[in-house]
């Protein structure tokens, strides 16, 4: 229970990486905002977490719009008079190899992916900077790092990652925010999931692990960062990759 009754918000938390989360924080104590697009893949997430002893709630977000992002805070804070913990997770793809790149296909992935984590993460850095207390993870990705062929616009997203991380972990750091991020590597998930079965298997073979990750394999390393056993961890980027960048 290294969560017990803190208030947190997972961006993204109807699938994939994000619903991991949600359940390894509600296990761990967590009162969770359960924040995606649609209602749709929010509610059954919540009803899960709840039947399981739980407290969870759900609220639609588009993380590209700051006027949802500033109701998602505003609402969380109204229902339990803090915020603790905020996931910026929400992530997308639109692959194509640079040649082919649309300027659609760049500008709407670095909307979600870095426009959507600054909205969130300033967002909640003026309710945290109040409380003098708060915890920001920010989803980057191996390719943040490495690249990826096929994925300029992703990759450059992630390097804006890991960029906000550094640069919000130096800002915060004196308000008692910490701030980081998770790399994680190939995960099984629908993003990685939609890749051509040889791409998957090359995957696996490159990671020292031989496996592409689970989601609660991320949602481990979250979970940690998030709790009091990182309490003197700020600005760093946690990779959870099997080993495959090594
Ligand atoms: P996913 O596609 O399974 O889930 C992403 C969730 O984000 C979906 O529920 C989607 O509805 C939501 N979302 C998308 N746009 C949104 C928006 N504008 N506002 C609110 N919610 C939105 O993805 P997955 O694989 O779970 O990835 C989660 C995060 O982890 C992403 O940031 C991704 O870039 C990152 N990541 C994933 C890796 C993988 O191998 N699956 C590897 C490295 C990083």
């Amino acid at each position: 229970m290294r969560l017990k009754d803190k208030v947190a918000i997972i961006t993204g938390a109807g699938s994939g990486i994000g619903k991991a989360t949600a359940e390894k924080f509600s296990a761990e104590g967590a009162i969770v905002v359960v924040a995606d697009l649609k209602d749709e893949v929010i509610e059954p997430v919540v009803t899960s977490l709840n039947q399981h002893g739980g407290k969870a709630i759900g609220l639609s977000v588009d993380v590209t719009s700051s006027k949802d992002v500033q109701q998602l805070i505003a609402k969380t804070v109204e229902l339990y008079g803090q915020l603790d913990i905020v996931v910026n997770n929400a992530g997308i793809t639109q692959d194509a190899q640079l040649l082919k790149m649309t300027e659609e296909q760049f500008d709407k992935v670095m909307n979600v992916n870095v426009k959507g984590v600054f909205h969130v993460g300033q967002a909640a850095a003026k309710v945290m900077k109040e409380q003098q207390n708060g915890v920001i993870l920010n989803a980057s990705s191996v390719v943040g790092t490495f690249g990826n062929f096929g994925q300029t616009n992703y990759a450059a997203s992630k390097w804006g990652v890991n960029g906000m991380t550094k640069t919000w972990a130096r800002e915060l750091g004196r308000y008692n925010i910490r701030v980081n991020a998770v790399a994680p590597g190939f995960i099984s998930t629908a993003m990685v999931n939609k890749m051509p079965e040889k791409v998957l298997t090359m995957m696996k073979e490159k990671a020292l692990l031989n496996r592409l990750g689970k989601p609660e394999d991320v949602a481990n390393g979250y979970a940690f960062l998030a709790s009091d056993d990182a309490a003197f961890i700020t600005g760093t980027i946690l990779s959870v990759d099997g080993g495959v960048t090594l």
